[in-house]
């Protein structure tokens, strides 16, 4: 994170103001990352589908591009599910007013501030079974001096001589002087000894209110009156867009199932609890891809499209164990998806979910459900005629059949994309001056070569600003190209290192004499002369470009 705003990766939104928790804003470096990844994106998918694998029968995939309104009839949100249930746990403090998701809230406990404090103190215990028994003066004593500022709301805190008595009679009752952290946690905020344990707040300590549902579509009005029948929704997923114009597509093109409609763009979700950079935000980026076909070919399309999206994200460098495939359990798939092929999730694990993982991108069988729905609650004929099916005619030919195509969705995230490319990038060589290197996969690469005159005078810049515009002309579209004549060799290429440039060209004595440059490979720090006449080429076979 800290190399992130650094180097103009990322950056909190709204920074000068103090933030706002769960926005984030994209730097230049990060911007053009952001972009490369969009771009990859659509290269393979919507320009060349597939990257030109074929389908699981042998055909060529078809998907087309689209790009809706991130407001629409608030009635889409009630076809789709939203309206009635996207929706998460949650729980505020009585005593500071802040909200949790139930869900994290445990996990949120042994993190905080002074869920740490205390977990470490009994720890220091000699034998397990001592550890509350040892523990319980430097608890008692903790309650009275630090625990005061860090967890002002914290029942031992207010009650110290109550809640110890309770915690002993428990222990009494039990015989056990060992906890679980979270045990141990929640006897601290359980004043009676006999009632059930409670749950503290992990920012105070305080008493926390019973789960309520908390509905995480951001609400707006559109037109002047504010009022229930103006009130509409920021999307929550780009699904939606896609499926409403379902029928407007297949009639204005040539498409015949089975093909995909792909669309990239903003999505909102007024998370509670948003956390760990920008893997959970409230505004993000989605890129979908709804693929229409009929029932009977949907399991092999889940399967090709959950095999093809693994391949693509380790084509950009997401390979080895980072990454990985997870069939959903039956008892986590979504209310679509429940009769359907199932849904698989590509992972990585990121260094805050490490040793475990999190999601990257959804594959999911929804079936005809958001079709069957939309059709529904618009009253609005979205069933395919599909010629090539159905019993043979007299003629021999087919007499075609009328259906509701199954959907296969692959739905990414273009914002956790960018964080595991970041994570997955992010690698240091204590050999180096500056140890901290981004290895990204050139593809990505925000900044895609550099042009450095060794040094600010003796007609070296006037080369470099040659090779500098070639370079441009011919790779400006992929990225930056950077030059820079300030500052020692050693320094610049360390900025570059931090940036992930995979190539510097340095332009030096020799070049003046000879007509080479020196090539610097980020990765492994080597270099290698060749004539300036072959940079270009030079760079554009690195680049595959
Ligand atoms: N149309 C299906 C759908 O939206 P999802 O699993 O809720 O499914 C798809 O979202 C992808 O969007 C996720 O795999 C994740 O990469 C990304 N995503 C979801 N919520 C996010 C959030 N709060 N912040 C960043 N990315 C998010």
């Amino acid at each position: 994170m800290a190399l992130c705003k650094r180097r103009g990766f990322i950056y909190p939104a709204s920074e000068i103001y103090g933030g706002i928790n769960g926005f984030w804003d994209y730097g230049p470096l990060g911007t053009q990352l952001k972009r490369n990844l969009r771009e990859a994106w659509w290269q393979d998918v919507v320009m060349n589908p597939c990257g030109g694998r074929p389908g699981p029968h042998g055909e060529r995939v078809r998907i087309v591009p689209l790009d809706t309104c991130i407001i629409q009839h608030p009635r889409v949100w009630e076809a789709s599910g939203h309206v009635a249930g996207f929706s998460d746990p949650m729980q505020t403090c009585r005593a500071c007013k802040k909200l949790f998701r139930a869900d994290h809230v445990a996990e949120m406990l042994e993190e905080s501030e002074w869920g740490k404090a205390v977990l470490e103190m009994t720890r220091t215990a000699a034998a397990p079974a001592e550890r509350f028994a040892y523990a319980r003066e430097p608890l008692a004593k903790w309650a009275r001096t630090k625990g005061r500022q860090l967890a002002p709301g914290l029942a031992i805190v207010l009650e110290t001589p109550k809640v110890a008595a309770a915690i002993e009679s428990r222990i009494e009752a039990s015989g056990a002087g060992e906890f679980a952290p979270l045990e141990l946690l929640s006897l601290l905020a359980t004043a009676n000894a006999g009632g059930a344990l409670a749950t503290p707040c992990p920012n105070c300590g305080g008493d926390l209110t019973e789960p309520r549902q908390f509905n995480l579509m951001f609400e707006t009005h559109t037109g002047a009156v504010r009022d229930d029948a103006s009130k509409t929704y920021l999307r929550p997923e780009t699904a939606q867009g896609i499926f409403i114009n379902f029928r407007n597509v297949c009639d204005t093109t040539r498409v015949r199932l089975p093909f995909g409609i792909a669309q990239t763009g903003k999505a909102f979700r007024n998370e509670v609890t948003p956390r760990n950079f920008t893997f959970r935000s409230r505004e993000f980026e989605q890129m979908e891809i709804e693929f229409f076909c009929h029932a009977g070919e949907a399991r092999d399309w889940y399967r090709f499209f959950c095999d093809w999206r693994l391949a693509w994200w380790q084509s950009i460098g997401l390979g080895g164990a980072n990454l990985r495939l997870r069939a959903h359990e039956k008892d986590e798939l979504a209310h679509y998806a429940r009769d359907g092929a199932g849904t698989s999730d590509i992972e990585y694990r990121f260094p805050f979910t490490a040793p475990g993982f999190g999601e990257l991108e959804g594959v999911a069988h929804r079936a005809d459900f958001d079709l069957r729905e939309h059709q529904r609650i618009a009253g609005a004929k979205l069933e395919y005629f599909d010629s090539e099916r159905g019993e043979l005619g007299p003629n021999g030919q087919p007499k075609g059949e009328r259906y509701l195509p199954h959907v296969i969705e692959p739905s990414a995230g273009l914002d956790r994309g960018v964080l595991a490319a970041l994570c997955e990038a992010y690698s240091r060589d204590e050999s180096r001056p500056s140890p901290e290197i981004m290895r990204f996969h050139a593809r990505l690469a925000p900044i895609k070569a550099a042009v450095f005159p060794l040094v600010n005078k003796e007609g070296m810049p006037e080369v470099a600003e040659r090779l500098y515009l070639e370079l441009c002309s011919r790779f400006g579209r992929l990225g930056f190209i950077e030059t820079d004549a300030k500052q020692s060799i050693g320094k610049r290429y360390a900025r570059m290192d931090e940036a992930g440039c995979p190539y510097c060209f340095t332009i030096d004595g020799q070049t003046l004499a000879d007509q080479t440059v020196t090539v610097r490979d980020r990765d492994t720090g080597a270099q290698e002369r060749i004539a300036i006449a072959r940079a270009a080429d030079y760079l554009g076979a690195k680049l595959d470009a």
